[in-house]
Parts: C-alpha cells; sequence; structure tokens
C-alpha cells in the first residue's frame, strides 16, 4: 500500500470513460492511494462508478472513493487526464487532435485553478501533443505534465519478444520511443533478455514490430477501443510516482536537445519519482533509429505547429 505514515494520498481521474474507470479500478485493486476522485462531464457515471466501485471496498482495502468534481483537485498528488473522445474503426489518433484540444482546454483551466503543485498525467490522444498542449496551457514545469508515452506500446514489444523467445516479457527489456501512434520507432539496437541480446531474422523482427504498432488498431477493430493494458501502464506510471521509485519508465516527456530534437513531447526512457519526470535518459541508439525518431519527432512538431502552439 502507498499509504506511508497515516500519509493522505490523492489520485483524480478526469474522464470516466473505459480508459478511466478501469484506471481507477485497477489503483482501487492495488490499494495504491487513500484517496480516489472521479470527475467526468456526465456526472451520473462518476457517480455510478464510484458508488459500484464503494461496494467492493469490502473485498479491497479503506480507500475512499467518491465522485467530484473540480475543487477536489485541490492536494491531489495526481491527476489522470483520460477524457476526450476515442478512435473510431480506421481512424488515426491523430484524427482526434482538434476535437481534444477543445476538450482539454476546460480541463486544464479548470484543474490549475485547484491545484498547482500535482503531477498531471495524460492518457488521451494523441497523447504526446496533449501532453505538450497541457504542459503549455498549464504552465507547470515539464517534469510535473507527463503523457503515457510510449510505456504500453514498450509493454506490446515486450510481451511479443517474449512470446517469441517463450519467455516471461518482465525479463525482456525492450524499448518503443517517438510517437505513441504510427511513426513510433523499436530500439531492437538496445532489446535484450537478461542482457543478452535478442537475435531475430528481419522477417521476425518486422512481424513483432507491426503488431507492436498496430496492436491498438486491431484491438479497436474486435471491441472498439483498449482499456486494460492502458490502465496497468498508468497504473505502474502512478506507482513510480508514489513510491518515489527513480523507475525507468518510456513516458511521454518534454525533449530538449535528445538526439537533436527540441520543444516536442515524445516517448524515451525516463526516470520517474516523486518529482515526476526527474532524468530523461539519453540512451544509445543506432544512426538509422535516431534518423527514425528524428522523423517521429518532425510529425508531431508539424500537428503541435497546425494547432497554433
Ligand atoms: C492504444 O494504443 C488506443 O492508444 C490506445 O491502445
Amino acid at each position: 500500500m502507498e499509504k506511508t505514515d497515516g500519509k493522505k494520498t490523492r489520485v483524480v481521474v478526469i474522464g470516466t470513460g473505459a480508459v478511466g474507470s478501469t484506471t481507477a479500478y485497477t489503483l482501487l485493486l492495488r490499494e495504491r492511494m487513500t484517496e480516489l476522485v472521479l470527475i467526468d462531464y456526465n456526472a451520473e457515471k462518476a457517480l455510478g462508478d464510484a458508488l459500484d466501485m464503494n461496494h467492493g471496498l469490502p473485498f479491497t482495502g479503506r480507500t475512499k472513493v467518491w465522485s467530484g468534481d473540480y475543487p477536489d483537485c485541490a492536494g491531489a498528488d495526481i491527476i489522470i487526464i483520460c477524457a476526450g473522445v476515442g478512435q473510431k474503426p480506421g481512424e488515426s489518433r491523430l484524427d482526434l487532435l482538434k476535437r481534444n484540444t477543445a476538450i482539454f482546454d476546460g480541463i486544464i483551466e479548470q484543474v490549475t485553478r485547484y491545484n498547482s503543485t500535482g503531477i498531471l498525467l495524460i492518457a488521451t490522444n494523441p497523447v504526446d501533443i496533449l501532453s505538450y498542449y497541457s504542459f503549455r496551457k498549464s504552465g507547470w514545469p515539464a517534469n510535473r505534465v507527463i503523457g503515457s508515452g510510449t510505456l504500453l506500446d514498450s509493454a506490446r514489444f515486450r510481451y511479443l519478444i517474449g512470446q517469441t523467445l517463450n519467455m516471461d516479457p518482465r525479463s525482456i527489456h525492450a524499448s518503443i520511443v517517438g510517437e505513441h501512434g504510427d511513426t513510433e520507432v523499436p530500439l531492437w539496437s538496445l532489446a535484450n533478455a537478461a542482457g543478452l541480446p535478442v537475435s531475430f531474422t528481419e522477417e521476425e523482427k518486422e512481424e513483432i514490430f507491426r503488431n507492436t504498432r498496430d496492436a491498438a488498431y486491431q484491438i479497436i477493430q474486435a471491441k472498439g477501443s483498449t482499456y486494460y493494458a492502458i490502465a496497468l501502464a498508468l497504473d505502474r506510471i502512478c506507482t513510480a510516482i508514489l513510491r518515489d521509485e527513480g523507475a525507468v519508465l518510456n513516458v511521454s516527456t518534454l525533449l530538449n536537445g535528445y538526439q537533436g530534437i527540441t520543444d516536442v513531447y515524445l516517448g524515451v526512457p525516463s526516470v520517474v519519482d516523486r518529482t515526476g519526470v526527474r532524468e530523461v535518459l539519453k540512451v544509445p541508439m543506432t544512426e538509422e533509429e535516431a534518423a527514425k525518431l528524428a522523423k517521429s519527432a518532425a510529425k508531431l512538431r508539424e500537428m503541435i505547429d497546425s494547432i497554433g502552439n
């Protein structure tokens, strides 16, 4: 439990659609905080979720759960934003941009009215751009505005490598960097199982990466949206923050002179602790990998420019 020294810890989840409610439920099951607040523009939905979760408390722990409103962001340690419209089958994450920035304008304004010290954790797509947008709009330091980034993509990558090698994905260390989306980049040069480089044919690599990159499309096609794995990824980030872990996670963060990339948010290996992103790790990569990352950054910069930031 993260209930250290009887200290209150509060996590607010804004947007209780599939991702937000599954994330809240995951945090609740794992007893990550003492207070969990659910906020949704549809107050009835948040109320229903809070009641439903409260009725499970006899089977879990003593977390206080309620549906609230923006004043409840006061004193929150982490504010997770999952609000927004989701991808429809065949739609790219970037197609969502304009609709979701409008939604974020209202949310960031409200959150920053009541909180100035917490950590904003962004999950809504396109996550890298909305994280950058939230960083600019909030005026908060970049270390306290974090996107879920390529943490989920890296998990999919590790899972698929593990499947191919018949090994536990937790023993596989492998990174996807760049955009959480179509231009993301696999760092094959760093992929290893217990320090041993993984050796695959080009065909195998291509297939593993394709299945990693296109996983969301496949799931959305099959059931409309993705939420279990992203909820676990968000739980992982919250845990690194609340436990002051210093865990290396591929979150979306502000890059400044990273492989020549500046002033965009992208998923890269970052040290996450109580302060948020404490450090961005400049991991080695091949020239080809760096060139692909630069392309990913250029695409995101173009999208940011298109919304006038
Ligand atoms: C995912 O990758 C759709 O971004 C979401 O699962």
